[in-house]
């Protein structure tokens, strides 16, 4: 015998995609019909599990007056203060035993309620929808105590009709959303677990004789100029364009001469269509997708997509964003150069596809369906391959095509991430394909490209993609007619991503290679009073993956990273290379579509660093793909025998929509001459007394060779050879890599715990050699290492030799000396800036004069690791000293030392000390982007081999 002794919620465990929905339908704002937004402040109560309250809350009259109160859009666990749980972070496991479609009994369960007054000039006429655009991750609706059904499908919009329910005066609408269901196995996107009613909750008056749906078809044919629009409508209506002079019936076709739209000249225009209910603004694109010749071709030209994965997040607010912040992730976007998002891993709020179309961005739009827990079980009872489940994938196909599907900026339906193979996603793809001929399909998962219009594959090495790029990739027939994307690659977990310029090289070298969308757009973090920005584990998660969360191309509050920085150099729309010596600038147009009109560009000369002429420079509009040779003024005259370079910058000729007249887009510089290297006579003689050396400026303790002062400047701490760097991401690498994480080889051959025994001290005719060998505790290997100090009186420079000893089987994170300051504040340098680089994240370094202060040098990767550097650094001042290099090094400075940031988990772990630790590098090692993709290219490994590198100190104070 069994009783039932809670309320069913069978629902929750039910595969189904849910009853009581309306269909699917495009999502829009009318220009007329009445609408209600329902956000704001609701009554909120939380349960354990997801019977444990009975339905009687959604009755009329129900008195929720000591329940606590929660923002809608918004995640609970995001509010109230830890009172309402917090939130998980896992990449690819499911937080809860694999036991489809059964989920744990301890669900957290959600009740919201909202009385709302409908407005009392609300029209009584037609009927009325209640819209939800995101709830995570299974709702169940009741209005004015009536049941309206239960979805799921967490960012995919659900609509139900209420006409019949609403009531003039008080109505009660009353939403139970729970954490977990059968839903949640089709959503383990790595991300956070994050329950709530996150997007808008609005209520739509529908007059008679509204539109219920429509389908915009705007093509544009390259061969003749023309677009066809055609419009769609469920209801009979016109469709007006007054600037095409377009006045036709809907279904009606119209062929009439356009400008196309494409990202890189997003034309739209506005049209309506007007039936008898209601006008609904259209923003018309008229452009054409097409698979030809193993390409993807929009308007008859190929796309070189030049893209980023973009999850919606908001360090506060999760995945409940606004306007103003999706507007900003396409401004940033716009202003970096790029020209692509893929909406990983769902449909975003369909505001953001609006923004895309306005400013110009291609889009592949993915559909909410993620099952990559099931990899742990080899794909075992995937639900992509077993039918009970087709119904929610479809469901989901259809909800996320019918939504979106009037937004140009579209060009490929993607049927979800990492969800291994199966006949679900086969119908998804033949149900997308038959709905809408006119954009491509695009899936990751299937290699054999079974469902789709293009191979795509995330993280493939550069070696593979230079293979696929020359088509000696092999794979299935219909594959090998493909074109080759990237839909995730360089990862940008922390510092990186390195090899970004490399990988564009290959995109740009082999049409097939159609470019790729880096991994991923924000930081992830949470943000906590603590520890700055949270991450994995930091909310006792018993199964987490970490910072992994953490890596965007941008922090999470939006700040540019260096990687960011980076990409934007490295895809720039005209490329401008230069002959300094000859006064030479070729350029060359590399957009898809728009010539060079919408830029100016400008000259200038600099020696050693700092400008002294500058003007603007004739380019002709090249076309897309064409180059000119343009020559330069004579450069300035070599009085003082400096150093001379042309700088080159191509710059917005007027204001856009995203950036202001003279945004630099492109940039580039050529040296006129080699640098002169410092000449430095060593004349002084090392004087040695009472236990001390003096030369030139410089004093050392005799007994260790320590350097102690130069001029007025006290050495807190002796430059001494130092190798070890706090390890990024990318060096820890993911755990799938095993021979090439060398942030753990680095660690277990002990080069954070190097030794230096002291070997001579000895005082020369003309210098003060310091002989010593660097060794890690417990390993045979070392670096024999000799500093030679000499002065011509008034400076002091320093030589360091080091030859290693024994065999060295890795490469050597950082090869150069670090010593200490105890005081230095204001930064100043003539070298590469204003932002950091590493040996392959350096495309974006400028050689120039730069200021800075200590603090701001740090980048503040959200988990702490080695940062800040400056690449080819002739000169640096810091605390009264000038250190010149001999040749460029590279330079760090910061107010803890690489120890300390090593064990640093969050920022707030850093504290200042009293020294301020400088680093002069000979050598980095890349850092490439191995925690998800390939470690440092072999050019980029800083190898332990024999070197000699010098620096000359002099004091500015
Ligand atoms: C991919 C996945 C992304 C993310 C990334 C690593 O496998 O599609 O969602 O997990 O790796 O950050």
């Amino acid at each position: 015998m069994s009783f039932r002794t809670t309320p069913s919620v069978d629902y929750v465990e039910d595969v189904s995609p849910g009853s009581g929905a309306l269909p699917p339908r495009a999502w829009y704002a009318s220009s007329d019909a009445r609408s209600l937004s329902l956000n704001g402040s609701w009554r909120f109560r939380l349960s354990a599990t997801a019977g444990a309250e009975d339905d009687s809350f959604a009755e009329e009259g129900y008195d929720a007056g000591n329940w606590a109160e929660v923002t809608v859009p918004g995640h609970w666990v995001l509010q109230g203060d830890g009172a309402f749980g917090s939130p998980i972070y896992t990449n690819h496991l499911y937080p809860f035993p694999v036991d489809p479609p059964y989920v744990p009994t301890e669900n957290p369960t959600g009740d919201h309620l909202r009385v709302f007054d409908l407005p009392s000039d609300w029209p009584s006429d037609g009927g009325a929808v209640l819209r939800f655009d995101g709830v995570e991750s299974c709702a169940r609706v009741w209005l004015n105590g009536t049941e309206l059904g239960e979805f799921k499908g967490s960012r995919l919009a659900h609509e139900f009709a209420v006409g019949e329910l609403l009531k003039p005066g008080s109505n009660v609408l009353a939403v139970r959303v729970h954490q977990w269901s059968a839903g949640s196995y089709l959503e383990d996107q790595d991300q956070w677990w994050l329950p709530g009613i996150f997007r808008d909750v609005t209520l739509l008056h529908r007059p008679a004789g509204s539109v219920a749906d429509f389908f915009v078809h705007a093509s544009y044919d390259h061969t003749t100029g023309e677009g066809t629009l055609r419009v769609d409508s469920g209801v009979d209506g016109r469709v007006l364009v007054p600037a095409l002079d377009i006045d036709v019936a809907t279904g009606e076709p119209v062929t009439v001469a356009v400008e196309p739209w494409t990202a890189e000249t997003p034309k739209l225009y506005d049209g309506v269509l007007a039936t008898d209910g209601e006008r609904v603004p259209l923003r018309i694109g008229f452009r054409t997708v097409v698979l030809e010749d193993g390409l993807v071709k929009v308007n008859g030209t190929a796309v070189l997509f030049k893209g980023v994965n973009r999850h919606e997040w908001h360090p506060e607010r999760g995945r409940a964003l606004d306007l103003e912040t999706m507007r900003e992730d396409v401004l940033l976007m716009k202003r970096h150069n790029l020209n692509a998002v893929r909406t990983s891993h769902y449909p975003p709020h369909p505001a953001f596809l609006d923004l895309c179309d306005e400013y110009g961005l291609w889009v592949i739009d993915e559909c909410d369906l993620e099952t990559h827990g099931f990899t742990e079980q080899d794909w075992r009872d995937n639900p992509v391959d077993d039918d009970r489940w087709t119904p929610a994938l479809l469901d989901r196909a259809a909800r996320m095509v019918e939504r979106d599907k009037n937004h140009p900026s579209i060009v490929f339906w993607s049927l979800g991430n990492e969800a291994g193979t199966g006949r679900g996603l086969t119908a998804m793809a033949e149900w997308i394909h038959g709905r809408d001929p006119e954009r491509l399909v695009h899936y990751e998962g299937d290699w054999n490209c079974r469902d789709t219009d293009v191979y795509s594959r995330m993280y493939a090495f550069h070696d593979e993609v230079e293979k696929i790029g020359q088509q000696l990739d092999g794979g299935t027939h219909k594959r090998r007619e493909l074109p080759f994307i990237q839909c995730e690659y360089a990862h940008a977990m922390g510092n990186g991503p390195g090899g970004l310029a490399d990988y564009q090289e290959l995109f740009e070298k082999y049409d097939r290679l159609q470019g790729g969308f880096i991994w991923e757009w924000i930081d992830h973090g949470v943000k906590h009073a603590e520890l700055g920005y949270a991450y994995g584990g930091d909310f006792g998660e018993e199964l987490h993956d970490g910072n992994f969360v953490c890596d965007g191309l941008v922090f999470p509050d939006r700040t540019p990273s260096p990687g960011l920085i980076e990409y934007k150099k490295v895809i720039e729309p005209v490329r401008i290379e230069g002959d300094g010596a000859n006064g030479i600038v070729h350029v060359t147009n590399k957009q898809d579509f728009a010539d060079l009109s919408a830029l100016a560009f400008e000259w200038s000369c600099q020696v050693d660093g700092e400008t002294v002429e500058s003007g603007s420079l004739a380019v002709p509009a090249l076309a897309p793909g064409e180059s000119a040779e343009v020559k330069l003024p004579e450069p300035p005259a070599d009085g003082r025998g400096g150093e001379r370079q042309w700088t080159v910058r191509a710059l917005l000729a007027n204001d856009t929509s995203w950036a202001a007249k003279g945004h630099v887009v492109a940039w580039g510089q050529f040296a006129v001459g080699a640098r002169p290297l410092p000449s430095f006579p060593a004349t002084d003689r090392p004087v040695v007394e009472e236990g001390r050396i003096t030369l030139g400026p410089a004093g050392f303790d005799a007994r260790t060779g320590a350097l102690l002062s130069i001029g007025g400047v006290e050495v807190g701490a002796t430059p001494r050879l130092d190798v070890w760097r706090a390890p990024t991401d990318n060096d820890d690498g993911a755990e799938w890599q095993t021979d090439t994480r060398y942030g753990m080889l680095w660690r277990t051959l002990g080069l954070h715990r190097m030794r230096h025994r002291l070997v001579s001290v000895e005082a020369g005719d003309d210098a003060l050699t310091v002989r010593t060998r660097v060794a890690p505790a417990a390993r045979e290997v070392g670096l024999d290492t000799v500093y030679r100090w000499t002065s011509d009186g008034e400076r002091l420079r320093l030589s360091v030799s080091v030859t290693p000893e024994g065999d060295w089987t890795v490469p050597l994170p950082r090869l150069g000396v670090r010593f200490g300051l105890p005081e230095a504040d204001r930064v100043e340098w003539f070298g590469g800036g204003p932002g950091e680089a590493y040996p392959d994240s350096r495309t974006a370094s400028m050689v120039g004069r730069w200021q800075s202060t200590v603090d701001r040098l740090q980048t503040p990767y959200v988990r702490p690791q080695e940062n800040g550097a400056r690449a080819d650094v002739r000169w640096v001042e810091l605390g009264g000293l000038r250190i010149e290099g001999d040749p460029e090094f590279w330079f760090t400075a910061r107010r803890w030392t690489t120890e300390q940031l090593d064990a640093a988990r969050h920022r707030t772990d850093l504290a200042a000390g009293d020294t301020v630790w400088v680093n002069l590098d000979h050598g980095l090692h890349g850092v490439g982007s191995q925690s998800c993709g390939p470690g440092p290219l072999p050019q980029y490994f800083l190898k332990a081999e024999p070197v000699e590198f010098s620096f000359v100190f002099s004091t500015t104070r």
